[in-house]
């Protein structure tokens, strides 16, 4: 397996370096992940000072091991952790954070999404299939005659967004802005962020939390048939949703429920056309479609690393880790491991193979992955259907935005009637 000029790996040490803003990196970050399962696995990211998992038996089982953690401060203080004070300059976003889903470990975290789930039922998720496809139709309708698109701008990332929205309960025309705060709010999950994403960051949290504030007062006031409503009246065991707890969780649907699969359909769409498959085939019915999408999120997910804190001292594949420290796992070098998925870097849907882990696994597991299947299982089919012969009209830059992965433009063509 060659190893690709960027990347300099020492399977002595499991010491790898690799600077993660190198177009050539994550312009293909494949080509690295191979190189990685072919040399070692697991290794420390000098860059990143860090230990790292690529293995799908090691991804996987990190993901369930309830030795490791999205949270430590629920069982150790900052101190005994040498863990600096929270930033002043970012309190507006940690309290925003406070009571996301993804910061909170058991007993909170069970009974936050206990209750989420209650009003984030399946029934809401299917009842939308009808208008997802006529939004993907009415927006096709304004770009369809004109044999060209930007199809990010024109059409993935209007998509996600509006459906969140709605089923959040949030008016329509509040999408232009509802992107706006994403875009800043995510800046601080980056690689290498800076003080102006900080502030930048924190500034959308402020404005965004109090926003979601408004209206959920006004749905205390007004209760419709929508999520936002059902979370405010859900009940599990006498207890309900706090007024922290509905912000938070309302932004973290927000912000969860867009960007990845915006992402993902730019980068589904992309892998198709690359395929040379035809897409006919691909998305002759619900099964065939069902399994390219899947493919897809193996192939090019659009979230490539998520972290645990050990809780406890720990040896993971001769790694000792002791409480407080943190661990990364590659989700989508995970779906690559050759152990597991034969000739992984070839698009190849149907494959009876293990799993994608894009979505997670064990109790943080994606809650909005219903919701993001519906979305490309709904729009990709549409997309190919009504434009025949489409193609890439110019080849696509990946997003420096490492460790997501996402296209910042993707130019399409078609020859119209
Ligand atoms: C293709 C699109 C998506 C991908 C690849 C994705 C991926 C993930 C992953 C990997 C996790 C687990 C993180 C961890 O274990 O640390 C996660 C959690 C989560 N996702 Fe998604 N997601 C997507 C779309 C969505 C959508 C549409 C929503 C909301 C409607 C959503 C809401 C959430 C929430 C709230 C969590 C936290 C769950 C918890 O901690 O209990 N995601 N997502």
């Amino acid at each position: 397996m060659m190893i690709p000029p960027f990347i300099s790996i020492d399977p002595a040490t499991r010491r790898v370096s690799l600077d993660a803003s190198n177009p050539a990196f994550y312009g293909n970050p494949n080509a690295a992940y191979a190189a990685l399962h072919a040399h070692c696995p697991t290794f420390y990211w000098e860059e990143q000072k860090q230990w790292f998992f690529t293995g799908y038996d090691h991804v996987n089982a990190l993901l369930r091991d309830r030795r490791f953690g999205r949270q430590i401060l629920h069982i150790a203080s900052r101190e005994e952790l040498g863990l600096p004070e929270p930033d002043q300059h970012v309190a507006n976003f940690d309290l925003a954070e406070r009571f996301s889903l993804l910061e909170l470990e058991p007993p909170e975290h069970t009974r936050l999404r206990t209750l989420v789930n209650r009003a984030f039922v399946s029934r809401h998720v299917e009842k939308m299939k009808p208008e997802l496809a006529e939004l993907a139709d009415t927006l096709i309708d304004t770009f369809e005659k004109s044999g060209e698109v930007e199809l990010l701008s024109a059409f993935a990332d209007i998509i996600p967004v509006t459906m969140i929205a709605r089923m959040i309960g949030i008016p329509e025309e509040m999408g232009p802005q509802l992107l706006k705060w994403s875009h800043a709010y995510i800046r601080m999950y980056l690689f290498g962020r800076t003080r102006a994403d900080e502030d930048g960051a924190d500034k959308a949290a402020k404005e965004f939390s109090d926003y979601v504030k408004t209206v959920i007062a006004e749905r205390r006031a007004n209760p419709q048939d929508d999520l936002l409503t059902h979370m405010i009246h859900t009940e599990h065991k006498g207890q309900y949703l706090t007024e922290d707890e509905l912000v938070s969780t309302t932004i973290v649907l927000l912000n969860a429920g867009h960007e990845a699969t915006v992402h993902q359909i730019g980068n589904s769409v992309r892998m198709i056309l690359d395929s040379g498959l035809d897409p006919a085939a691909l998305f002759k019915d619900e099964a065939t479609t069902e399994r390219t999408v899947e493919e897809t999120l193996r192939i090019c997910a659009p979230v490539h690393i998520f972290q645990r804190w050990a809780l406890e001292p720990v040896e993971i594949d001769g790694i000792s880790f002791r409480r407080g420290d943190k661990v990364s796992l590659i989700l989508a070098a995970a779906n690559l491991d050759p152990a597991k998925f034969t000739d992984p870097l070839t698009f190849t849907p149907g494959r009876n193979e293990a799993p994608n882990l894009s979505f997670g696994a064990g109790i943080h597991f994606c809650i909005g992955a219903p919701l993001a299947r519906l979305e490309l299982n709904v729009v990709l089919p549409i997309l190919f259907e009504r434009l025949p012969g489409l193609k890439i009209a110019k080849t696509p830059k990946v997003k420096d935005v490492y460790h997501f992965h996402g296209l910042d433009r993707l130019d399409l063509s078609w020859a119209t009637k």
